[in-house]
């Protein structure tokens, strides 16, 4: 089983950040299950990764609804939206790791969204509304740090929205099977020990799930 491990963060070679922290116990985890295990590892931060621009996808899409030919320039920026995609589809486990910024998810990761999210490759438009295309036992594990803690049913509950449109969109949307949280919180407001009490239950608990048989 192929998993796909994206890290969203804009610093994603610094290890003092909690959510390159988690991506690192979950590879020593991946590997002490899967000794020779097929883990593709990408940092969205160190990539080109097509955006939806007049000049960029919304041009691309447009002449490619269509049939109009491409200039260079979109030809290599259609063959680099299209690699996302096969990539992807191409993983039955996806593994995002991301830092919280301004509640939401990072903008190349919304960026990345953009090249997978596409109609009739991972869903598509039916009379009585979408239908996933995702459906062979895919399944997402988001492993999110925040300063903030978002489980206490307080004011920020209600800004929990970057992990419930991930989970909306995979499952809802795509038709993934399954859907797994590990959250690192609190690192504005409690002790690294105090964040890691937490965060080491979390993610113990969400691999098993993700893996589970
Ligand atoms: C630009 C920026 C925006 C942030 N916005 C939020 C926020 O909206 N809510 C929150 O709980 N924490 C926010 N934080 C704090 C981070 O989520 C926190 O530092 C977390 O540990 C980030 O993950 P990292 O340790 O992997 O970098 C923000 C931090 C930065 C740098």
């Amino acid at each position: 089983m192929k998993t796909l491990l994206i890290n969203a963060h804009p610093d994603f070679t610094n290890h003092n950040h909690f959510s390159v922290q988690l991506q690192e116990k979950f590879v020593e985890k991946y590997r002490e299950k899967f000794s020779d295990g097929e883990l593709t590892v990408i940092n969205l931060y160190e990539m080109n990764i097509p955006r939806i621009e007049a000049d960029g996808l919304l041009a691309i899409w447009d002449k490619q609804r269509v049939g109009e030919m491409l200039s260079p320039v979109e030809t290599v920026i259609a063959q680099q939206s299209a690699a996302f995609l096969a990539q992807f589809k191409e993983h039955h486990r996806i593994v995002i790791s991301t830092p919280l910024h301004n509640f939401n998810i990072t903008s190349r990761l919304k960026d990345y969204m953009d090249n997978i999210l596409i109609a009739r490759e991972t869903f598509k438009y039916t009379e009585s509304g979408s239908v996933g295309l995702m459906t062979d036992d895919y399944r997402l594990l988001l492993m999110q740090a925040s300063g903030g803690i978002y489980t206490n049913n307080d004011r920020y509950t209600a800004l929990d929205f970057a992990p419930n449109y991930l989970k909306e969109v995979f499952t809802n949307i795509m038709g993934f099977n399954q859907f797994d949280l590990v959250r690192a919180q609190g690192t504005n407001v409690l002790s690294a020990d105090e964040v890691w009490e937490t965060a080491d239950l979390s993610l113990e608990e969400g691999f098993r799930h993700f893996y589970e048989e």
